[in-house]
């Protein structure tokens, strides 16, 4: 039985207790890749931000996460773990440097705030420089110009054994849509199209293809 590792959803950054910086993921995306390996008879670890999901399978461990530092405390836990790992999060670049205990007040005469943020580790980057023999990782791309260069660039930064590009160009891709349209690169050279379709069927085509 293969064993996979999914990421899933967006991260929220705290800014204070009511307020968050965030990303527009929904889920969708990593969900449906999570139940498509499991019906092709996965065991499956999917770690999620906060989304408006539910799975549940006997073969499937959900963890719910909310920020970048805890997806990494609890991808890492399975680092070892996994033949196939996915990251199809989108995860903050950046978190608040200083998280307010208090909800931060709107003070009358002041016209601006400044928030300083700091870099969130890269949790698909940090697989990738552990990766093992026997493992196959995943990334993905979110990318608005120059998408191939930049996928490519990412799957080697990252390490990763390939990168799927999905395209804020294209309408009905990537963030939120029911839809989306994937290119997989490997490695290797070997490119493949998946042409726009719901992003449940994408999945059971990427999940047949990355077991096949
Ligand atoms: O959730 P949906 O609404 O269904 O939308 C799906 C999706 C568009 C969010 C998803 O398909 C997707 O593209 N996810 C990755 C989005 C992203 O953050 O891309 P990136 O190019 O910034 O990151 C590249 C890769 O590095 C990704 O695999 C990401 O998970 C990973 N990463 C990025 C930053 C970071 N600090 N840690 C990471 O692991």
């Amino acid at each position: 039985m293969k064993k996979v590792l999914i990421t899933a959803g967006p991260t929220y950054e705290a800014i204070d207790p009511v307020r968050f910086i965030g990303n527009r993921s929904s889920g969708k995306m990593g969900y449906a890749l999570a139940k498509a390996f499991l019906n092709e008879g996965c065991e499956l670890v999917l770690v999620s931000g906060p989304v408006n999901l539910e799975l549940s399978h006997t073969n499937l461990k959900l963890i719910r996460v909310e920020s970048a530092l805890e997806m990494e405390n609890a991808v890492f836990v399975y680092k070892d773990w996994y033949d196939v790992g996915i990251m199809a999060a989108a995860v903050a670049d950046f978190r608040p440097a200083n998280v307010a205990d208090e909800k931060i007040k709107k003070q009358d005469d002041r016209t601006e705030m400044t928030i300083r943020l700091v870099k969130n580790p890269d949790i698909l980057a940090g697989l990738g420089q552990i990766k093992k023999e026997h493992q196959f990782l995943v990334g993905f791309a979110l990318e608005t110009e120059n998408e191939e260069q930049n996928a490519l660039k990412k799957l080697q930064k990252k390490s990763c054994d390939a990168i799927l590009l999905n395209s804020l160009r294209t309408k009905g891709a990537g963030f939120n849509s029911n839809t989306n349209e994937i290119t997989l690169y490997r490695a290797d050279g070997f490119k493949r199209h998946f042409p726009l379709n719901n992003k449940e069927a994408i999945a059971r085509e990427i999940a047949a293809f990355l077991l096949g």
